[in-house]
Order: structure tokens, then C-alpha cells, then sequence
């Protein structure tokens, strides 16, 4: 493709192939100067060799809650380069908390032994992991529950902004009608989130990332939109953020807080969690997480593309938040070497074009043109197709595949923009 390529520094010896554990995906090391992605990073017990993030991607490739080292392995294995950090798609953390076919959990033994598998393939791959822990609450179906019970919440009140597949993937429903969580069984799943954290660690995980954002339980305690609660974890925005402090404090001192990461979406209205001040809100929690030293705090941007003209913005809570901050949604390339460049971000989190370029670090350092994702196979079962079948640049080249078949980037920019629906 005639790319002007310096010295390459190898990640990987052995053959090029994207059907195997042994796929190469060395890190070109050009023009870094530009490239401030490209550049180390030290995040807390991690050297990290650049700032290009897998996001957590719910997969639903894990059957029976159970996650699959004979494709698991392979796919993480594929989007891993040495130094990288990768985090796991969202993990329950108890037998309630599933809203997604075939999603993964970690509270059981057998969850955790086959996690194992695939925490070495990308250990041995030289990649950092992290595996993201959550509990999707109310968007969830009764099918989905111990005895065909009403999922749990922070409240009463319906999702009813989407709906959301049975756990055999055989049609879509409305969200069932939650009940809010007592408070006696708060402290347990608190205590759940703690065991869960514990276990990823057990698993091989290098740590946690918990899942506050994009409307699901933690969420549901945060927003005002949702949470219509009169007792200690409602009203205020301390009391709407109580359940996530005790749920970090746990996770904190069972595994460290150099291990835990947490992520936030304030801007979000994913599954109708909107707040009637959601940059006051993001604020709050900065503040409130800097007295808990974690290794990242993760925004979500309001939109794919960039907020400087937004009145929502991460910049407060960025400037809030005292420790390394990630950020997600930056759409493409160039908005993620501008992040971290007028520091914006510290390091930068890629969902769909990870998802679609197994090779997207190097991908990135050479300018090299994209795989197009394909939304339909996002969620769908398949062990291959849609999830390690996304061609590696060499495969794009060796092939000589028709430049007409990618599309460019200003285009997929416009294509986030137009695009809502994200988990
Ligand atoms: C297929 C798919 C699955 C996702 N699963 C998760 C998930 O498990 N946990 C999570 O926090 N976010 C999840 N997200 C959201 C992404 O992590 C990310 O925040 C979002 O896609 C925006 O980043 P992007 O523009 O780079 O894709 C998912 C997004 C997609 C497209």
C-alpha cells in the first residue's frame, strides 16, 4: 500500500495469521511526535506502551453466562499488543444481573475458570487486562431472574426507552417492571461487587473496571431521572452516589485501589438515565472519587464527536478529577491524538472501530485505512463471524481488497454522529 513505514518495534514473532493465537500486531514506531496516542504511559503499576484502549464490548458470545476460551481467547488475543490495555466486556457480578443474551459473569467457580484461558492468551500476548464488573438492574426481563422474579433497581419505574432481547435471543421485549432494591440488600450487592472484584483477580485479571455508565444499576442510583428513592441512597446527589462509593470502598480495599478503575457516562440518557444536572452531577463524583486514589477515572463523551461546542462537557469533570483520566466516544483517530494533547484525556478508550480493526493500534500509527463495522453482528452468537473474523491489515493487503469496500473516516465520524445507540 506504499506507506511510509520506519523501524518496527515487534510485539510477537511467529506467522501472520488471524485464525491462530499467534498473530503478530506490531506497533509501527512513525512520526510519534504526531501521534501523541502512540505514546508511554505510566498508569500506576502498568507501563503501558501507548494510549489506545479496547472499551469494554458486550459480545454476547459467552453461552450460558459461561465465557469461551475456544473464541474468547482468539479475540482478545487478536486486538492485543504489548503494553496495551484491554478491557473485558461487562461482567455480572450475581445471578441477577443479566439483561443481554449469553453475556458473562464471574460469580461462579466455572465463570472463573474459564476466564482464565483467555486472561493468559492476552498475559502472554504482553497485554494488560482489566475486566469490567456490572449489574444491568432494570434492564433486564423477568426470563432473566431466579425464578422469573422482577429484576431489581433503584426504583419502581420501567425502562421503556428500549427494548432488550430474551436470553435465548428470540425476539425483542419491553424491559420488565423492576422493584427497588431494600436497603439490607444493598449491602449485599455491595458485598457482590467486592466478590466479583476478588475473583477477576483470582481469574488473572490485572484489575476491575466498574461499570457506572450508560443506565444500568449503578447508573440507576445516580440519576435523578431514574432514582426516586426517599431514603439514604436518594435525593441528594451524596445519597444518589452512596451505592457507588460503597461499591468502590469495597472493591478498593479487597483489591486495591491501583487496580480499579470506575466508568461514568453523565451525559448519557442510555436506557432513560437522565439528570437534571448531569454536569453538576459529574463534578460531585470526581470530587467525591479523588478521595479513593483509583487507578482511572472514565468519561463517556456526550457525543461521538468531540463537545468542545457542547454545553455538555467532560472538561469539568476532567479538571475535577486529581488522578488519570480516560476518555471514550472520541470518535476517530485524530480527536483521540487531540485529547491527549491539550490534556483532555490521559489515555483513550476505542468501542466499534477496535471492535472492527483487531489491528487498530497499527492501524492508527500508519494512517492505514479502517474495516467498516457491522452493527448487525454487534450482538449477535456466532463464535466467528462478526467477532474474530474482521481482517488484519496484511489480510486487507495481501488480498487486495477493492479500496471501495472501507469507508473513510470522515464518513464513519458522520456516521457516529447520526448513530445513538450505544450500551
Ligand atoms: C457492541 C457494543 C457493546 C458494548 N458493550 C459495552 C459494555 O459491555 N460495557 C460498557 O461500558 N460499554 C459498552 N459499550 C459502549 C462502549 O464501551 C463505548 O463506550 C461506546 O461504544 C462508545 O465508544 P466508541 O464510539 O469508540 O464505540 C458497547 C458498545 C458497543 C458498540
Amino acid at each position: 500500500m506504499g506507506y511510509s513505514v520506519g523501524a518496527f518495534v515487534p510485539v510477537e514473532t511467529g506467522n501472520m495469521e488471524s485464525g491462530s493465537l499467534s498473530v503478530d500486531n506490531e506497533v509501527p514506531q512513525v512520526g510519534l511526535e504526531k501521534k501523541p496516542l502512540l505514546s508511554p504511559y505510566q498508569l500506576g503499576p502498568f507501563k503501558l506502551s501507548h494510549r489506545i484502549v479496547l472499551a469494554p464490548l458486550t459480545r454476547c458470545r459467552s453461552y450460558h453466562t459461561i465465557p469461551q476460551p475456544s473464541h474468547a481467547a482468539l479475540y482478545y488475543a487478536q486486538r492485543t499488543t504489548r503494553g496495551g490495555l484491554l478491557i473485558a466486556e461487562a461482567t455480572g457480578i450475581n445471578e441477577t444481573s443479566n439483561g443481554y443474551p449469553h453475556t458473562p459473569g464471574i460469580w461462579t467457580q466455572e465463570q472463573m475458570e474459564a476466564w482464565k484461558p483467555i486472561v493468559k492468551a492476552v498475559h502472554d500476548k504482553g497485554g494488560v487486562f482489566f475486566c469490567q464488573i456490572w449489574h444491568v438492574g432494570r434492564v433486564s426481563h423477568a426470563s432473566y431472574q431466579p425464578n422469573g422474579a422482577a429484576p431489581v433497581s433503584s426504583s419502581s419505574q420501567t425502562c421503556t426507552s428500549d427494548k432488550i432481547y430474551l436470553p435465548q435471543a428470540d425476539g425483542a421485549v419491553e424491559c420488565s417492571t423492576p422493584r427497588p432494591l431494600e436497603i439490607h440488600e444493598i449491602a449485599e450487592y455491595v458485598d457482590d461487587f467486592r466478590k466479583a472484584a476478588r475473583n477477576a483477580i483470582e481469574a488473572g485479571f490485572d484489575g476491575v473496571e466498574i461499570h457506572g455508565a450508560h443506565g444500568f444499576l449503578i447508573d440507576q442510583f445516580l440519576k435523578d431521572g431514574i432514582n426516586d428513592r426517599s431514603d439514604k441512597y436518594g435525593g441528594s446527589m451524596e445519597n444518589r452516589a452512596r451505592f457507588l462509593v460503597e461499591i468502590v470502598e469495597a472493591v478498593t480495599e479487597e483489591i486495591g485501589a491501583d487496580r480499579v478503575g470506575v466508568k461514568l457516562s453523565p451525559f448519557s440518557h442510555s436506557y432513560g438515565a437522565t439528570d437534571s444536572d448531569a454536569t453538576g452531577l459529574s463534578v460531585f463524583l470526581a470530587e467525591t472519587l479523588n478521595r479513593y486514589n483509583l487507578l482511572y477515572l472514565m468519561g463517556v463523551e456526550a457525543s461521538g464527536c468531540g463537545d468542545e461546542e457542547s454545553a455538555e462537557s467532560l472538561w469539568p469533570m476532567r479538571k475535577a478529577f486529581k488522578g488519570t483520566f480516560f476518555i471514550g466516544a472520541s470518535a476517530g483517530a485524530e480527536e483521540g491524538h487531540e485529547a491527549v494533547r491539550n490534556g483532555k484525556a490521559d489515555m483513550v478508550v476505542y468501542g466499534r472501530l477496535f471492535l472492527a480493526n483487531p489491528d487498530l493500534v497499527k492501524r492508527f500509527a500508519l494512517n492505514a485505512p479502517l474495516n467498516d463495522y457491522n452493527r448487525d453482528t454487534f450482538y449477535s452468537q456466532d463464535p466467528v463471524v462478526g467477532y474474530t473474523d474482521y481482517p488484519f491489515l496484511e489480510d486487507v493487503e495481501s488480498q487486495r481488497l477493492d479500496a471501495t469496500k472501507y469507508t473513510p473516516l470522515n464518513t464513519k465520524i458522520a456516521e457516529f454522529c447520526s448513530r445513538a445507540t450505544v450500551l
